[in-house]
């Protein structure tokens, strides 16, 4: 029995954390390709030579050639230009889908059964181009941007209840942008809802609102807050665990249920297009979106975010 292979497409900086994830997390072997020359294969053999210190067993290869990423179990994508200070996600279109473009045809022709994982941005468009270019089933093309976004906000409640970040459970939904829909009825801390624990905690409901919402609002614009404090880029560390959560769940086929942006025929009244929802990822990639009720004031919040995904993807007119 074979180890699985993990292909990464871009070695810039979400990749190469990726990649060290992979190895020290042993989820497989490992390829980086980039068409930069040398810098895959230099950030390769730089995690490669610490095997015996962090003590994994991986094969490890850079490559500037398609062709490795053949028999690929999972592919995750992160070629593209990432944001600037003053720049949201939409803005990284026009020359993000020329890169997916590229990509998604090297993906069909060398990695046809594996299962892709799209990180690059604008996340909602990408993905449907990815999926499109290489016309693989929607199970097996999804995007990484629920995870993160749920952990930011995961993190934010914990920070302000003063508990574990382990013991906080919270999701977002919808597109992956500043319309996103961070559900709060459904946040809790073991199952305490976490707008009792406000309320416990400030003995004064619209002052409980009030510090929600603000950790709403600064979920929504986490990842512009990280791009204006880098200038150079966007966040790294945290898209390349987010992904390598759902890589895990699909390669260890544990049937963890993630927010994933899946490609929706009906659930949550939204037809033909990728948005964020809670999925059950395994070895088939998404075997279970869990659909649920939303109240109004949720399914008015995702009608908005979806609404900004649809005139995004339909801007590509694919
Ligand atoms: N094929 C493969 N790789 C490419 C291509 C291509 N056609 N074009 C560019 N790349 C590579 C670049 O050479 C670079 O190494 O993609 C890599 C991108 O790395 P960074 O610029 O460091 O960007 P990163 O921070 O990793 O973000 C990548 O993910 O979260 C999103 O918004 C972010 O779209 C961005 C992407």
């Amino acid at each position: 029995m074979g180890r699985k292979k993990i292909s990464l497409i871009g070695g810039g900086q979400i990749g190469g954390v990726l990649a060290q994830l992979c190895a020290l997390r042993e989820l497989g072997d490992v390829v980086m390709f980039d068409i930069v020359e040398g810098l895959p294969q230099g950030k390769m053999l730089d995690i490669a030579e610490v095997g015996s210190v962090d003590r994994f067993d991986a094969c490890l290869k850079g490559t500037n050639s398609y062709e490795d990423i053949k028999d690929s179990d999972v592919v995750i994508v992160t070629a593209g230009l990432p944001r600037k200070p003053g720049m949201s996600r939409d803005d990284l279109i026009e020359v993000n889908s020329k890169i997916m473009t590229s990509v998604a045809e090297g993906i069909k022709a060398y990695a046809p059964n594996s299962i892709v994982i799209v990180i690059s941005n604008p996340l909602d468009a990408m993905v449907t181009l990815c999926q499109k270019i290489t016309g693989f089933p929607y199970s097996r093309v999804i995007g990484q941007a629920g995870v993160l976004d749920s952990a930011r906000f995961i993190t934010f409640i914990a920070w302000e209840l003063g508990v574990s970040v382990k013991d906080v459970n919270a999701m977002t939904l919808g597109g992956h942008g500043d319309d996103m829909v961070p559900l709060v009825r459904y946040a809790s801390v073991n199952g305490i809802p976490v707008m009792e624990l406000l309320e416990n905690k400030y003995k004064d409901k619209a002052k409980a609102k009030e510090v929600m919402d603000a950790m709403v609002k600064r979920t929504r614009g986490a990842g512009g807050e990280v791009v204006a404090l880098l200038k150079t880029g966007s966040a790294f560390y945290s898209p390349a665990s987010s992904a390598i959560a759902m890589a895990e769940s699909i390669l260890k086929d544990s049937k963890r249920v993630l927010p994933t942006c899946c490609f929706l025929q009906g659930e949550f009244g939204v037809n033909g297009y990728y948005v964020g929802v809670p999925a059950v990822l395994g070895e088939k990639g998404v075997e279970q979106i869990l659909e649920f009720k939303l109240d109004a004031e949720e399914q008015e919040m995702m009608d908005k975010s979806v609404a900004a995904v649809k005139g995004l993807v339909d801007s590509m007119k694919l």
